[in-house]
């Protein structure tokens, strides 16, 4: 009942014609594809142009970050509604690097979240540990904490706009993948807990990805697990033949 997601977080990689050569390539690849909801997420400068390229494909666009107020003097900050009006259907938020790298807090990222669904944006809402909070045990503690404050205050219907995905900070861009028991152990319990806040007909229906080090070859693994509803893929989206590979296995 929930329809697979496969999004690309491109992060702070392309230019100008890599990005216009990888979304074309998709557009190609993927033509046909209907049972797999797929999202590419530019950098910001390149928003417009790949939305472009992609116009009339079944590839959504997203954006990596926004900032929760609408306009003002807020410089160097892009709103919702400004994605909106490029085009996006989707946002990156929470995103462990945007966390640990640049400072984001949970407060900061609810009210991001709750700017997005707003705005009539649908979040890819990120949750994820560190190495050393798995290694000490607390993995369950601080995923459930991240997922409670960073969508306090949104009630059941909108939460339906938001994708979690779950994101093991050890496993982003290391290599090193959760394996499909971890994955699925973590997405259980963030399942069971979006239906103690927005009941169990809502979770249900809600997606979770898994992110971090996701791969052509082990992505059938990973989606296998029940509540492993789609993948939120950095490294590999950026080539057209793994990301197409990827989007195809679970199509
Ligand atoms: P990765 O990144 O696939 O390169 O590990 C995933 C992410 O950060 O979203």
């Amino acid at each position: 009942m929930r329809k697979p997601f496969i999004a690309g977080n491109w992060k702070m990689n392309t230019n100008q014609r890599g990005a216009l050569a990888l979304a074309s390539g998709l557009k190609d690849r993927l033509a046909g594809v209907d049972t797999v909801d797929v999202a590419v997420c530019p950098p910001f400068v390149y928003l417009a142009a790949v939305g472009a390229a992609l116009s009339s494909s079944n590839i959504a666009l997203g954006a990596q970050n926004l900032y929760h107020e609408r306009n003002g003097a807020f410089t160097g900050e892009i709103s919702g509604d400004m994605l909106k009006d490029v085009g996006c259907s989707y946002v990156i938020l929470g995103h462990s690097e945007r966390r640990h790298i640049l400072g984001e807090t949970d407060d900061l990222i609810n009210k991001k979240v709750r700017a997005a669904i707003d705005g009539g944006l649908l979040p890819i809402f990120c949750v994820g540990e560190l190495l050393e909070e798995r290694e000490a045990g607390r993995t369950h503690d601080v995923v459930s904490e991240q997922v409670k404050n960073g969508l306090e205050g949104i009630d059941a219907e909108r939460a339906l706009a938001v994708t979690v995905a779950y994101e093991p900070v050890w496993a982003i861009g290391t290599g090193k993948t959760a394996t499909a028991e971890q994955a699925q152990e973590v997405h259980a319990m963030i399942r069971a807990l979006l239906g103690e806040l927005f009941g169990a007909d809502v979770a249900q229906q809600m997606r979770i990805q898994y992110g971090g080090s996701a791969k052509p070859n082990n992505t059938a693994e990973l989606m296998a697990n029940p509540d492993v509803d789609g993948l939120l893929v950095g490294g590999a989206s950026l080539k057209v033949e793994d990301f197409a590979a990827m989007v195809q296995t679970v199509a």
